[in-house]
């Protein structure tokens, strides 16, 4: 547990984390707490600030311990950079055991305010991990870290804490092993994490599912044992800025994919668990635009199911019908993601929203393209796509669009059907994809895609604030954007 707040002075703590840049000076009330150490530090050199350098000093009874770290040349320095610092600090802090910590940054980049909002995100992600699967799992003190910059908000500080805590929970839910973070369990979650923040969850059961005519859900849930949920989570405040109008997000919330008849291999399957990534990301979004109470209304979708080759599977050549009357061809049982958000694309257009985002592991093609980089977007709305881009560099989770050309969607129409779940083989595939999916998007709102499947799990962990497994990629992106969208 970690809990992070505005410092009220600097009283007394158990690690005392000091961020400076190259060639700037110690201080004077560090000197002081270190009899000189630091200033000694600097002068031979031991401690330039580089960036990834840390030292560690003793001093006195308010600040035992002096945590110097380095933030680099300040001219160069980034949101990106401070995120790493911090991260590494608050793991340094759990390495000592520390359970007061003040964090501390004479001359800040970005300035007071938006240092501490970063500093604060950071500090809440870098403390994360998985543990919960572990026999024993291990004892971790509550650390009560306290942000001491100049000009800092207690405001914007909670505000960031709302965006990690949402993050940090769409990592335990993505986290969680097929047979326990099942599409009743996503529907559980929901549901407990609406009645926490004030938001509407409906759950659709498999007779609603079937009796609303969510083709692509029943026929990709037909061969799993595990029935499917539909997951409908609705924040509309009463303090709004109508002219934001109303932004759904929806998230493939597949909670294990072996591919189906179309099997994957046996090796890396076990990652599969994963898929469910993006409905994870949305629900951690909701949690957190109603935790922050932004002042604009949010649909959010979730169609939950496993791909399993069970005996009533689909098969590949079956031929489905969406909720809006379209029929699939399903060539391949693997590509199912595209065919439960087909339905809830569809099902998004009696919210009459004005914006779409949909999240979603959606292909493998999409890591050979941009790696565990950047997400894949692509839209039918430029302006969009750039707020969203906008959005992402905001929030250090970072997009980038792939073209949407006509020749594109004619890959995945059908001869048979209307349209086909498989594009041309190996070509284009997450471009192929987006296509499957505009074929779904109701006429009107703007909409933009986001291929999360190479950004979603197994994230650089050297970064700092990066843990293992799933990365909540997706949750601050889509607060960022409500936010900027809820001030229009
Ligand atoms: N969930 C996968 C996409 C995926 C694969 C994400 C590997 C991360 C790592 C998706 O359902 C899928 O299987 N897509 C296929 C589509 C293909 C059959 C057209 C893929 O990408 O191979
Ligand atoms: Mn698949
Ligand atoms: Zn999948």
């Amino acid at each position: 547990m970690i809990q992070v707040h505005l410092a009220k002075g600097r009283g007394k703590s158990e690690l005392t984390v000091v961020c400076l840049h190259e060639k700037e000076r110690v201080p004077a009330w560090v000197n002081t707490a270190t009899q000189g150490a630091a200033a000694r530090a600097k002068k031979l050199g031991d401690f330039a600030a580089k960036t990834k350098e840390t030292l560690l000093l003793y001093g006195d009874a308010s600040h035992p311990r002096v945590l110097l770290v380095g933030l680099g040349a300040r001219k160069t320095s980034s949101p990106e950079r401070v995120r790493r610092a911090v991260g590494r600090a608050i793991r340094h802090a759990r390495k000592l055991n520390a359970r007061t910590v003040l964090l501390s940054a004479p001359n800040p980049r970005p300035k007071g305010p938006e240092f501490a909002q970063i500093a604060a995100r950071a500090a809440i992600l870098a403390d994360y991990s998985f543990d919960e699967c572990k026999g024993k799992s291990p004892k971790r003190a509550l650390m009560k870290v306290s942000i001491e910059v100049e000009g800092a908000s207690a405001a914007t500080i909670r505000e960031s804490v709302c965006v990690a805590e949402g993050t940090n929970l769409a990592r335990d839910l993505g986290n969680r092993p097929g047979n326990v973070g099942t599409p009743t369990h996503l529907a559980n979650e929901a549901k407990r994490l609406g009645k926490k923040h004030g938001f509407r969850v409906k759950i659709l059961l498999p007779a609603d599912i079937k009796r609303l005519g969510m083709g692509g859900l029943i026929g990709v849930a037909k061969g799993s044992a595990e029935p499917a949920r539909f997951i409908e989570m609705e924040w509309s405040p009463k303090k709004v800025n109508r002219k934001a109008g109303t932004l759904c997000l929806v998230g493939k919330g597949l909670t294990f994919d072996s591919g189906g008849i179309s099997i994957k291999p046996a090796a890396n399957m076990w990652d599969m668990k994963f898929d469910k990534c993006g409905g994870c990301a949305v629900i951690g979004a909701m949690s957190a635009i109603a935790a922050a109470k932004l002042p604009i209304r949010v649909v959010a979708l979730v169609p939950a199911t496993e791909n399993m080759p069970g005996a009533a599977a689909n098969k590949p050549g079956d031929v489905l019908t969406a909720l809006n009357g379209k029929t699939i061809e399903v060539l391949n049982t693997d590509a199912e993601g595209r065919l439960i958000l087909a339905d809830a694309l569809a099902y998004s257009a009696r919210f009459k929203p004005d914006v779409i985002l949909d999240f979603a592991t959606l292909t493998g093609a999409v890591m050979i393209a941009l790696g565990d980089v950047r997400a894949a977007v692509m839209g039918n709305d430029e302006a969009l796509l750039k707020a969203v881009r906008a959005a992402g560099d905001d929030a250090g989770e970072r997009v980038w669009p792939l073209p949407m050309d006509e020749e594109y969607g004619e890959q995945v129409k059908s001869s048979v059907a209307d349209v086909k779940n498989l594009g041309k083989g190996r070509l284009a595939g997450s471009i192929a994809a987006g296509w499957f999916l505009r074929n779904f998007v109701p006429e009107g709102p703007s909409w933009v895609h986001v291929d999360i499947a190479g950004v979603a799990w197994n994230g650089d962990v050297s970064k700092g604030y990066v843990a293992k497994g799933a990365t909540g990629f997706g949750v601050a992106l889509a607060y960022a954007y409500a936010k900027a969208r809820s001030q229009a």
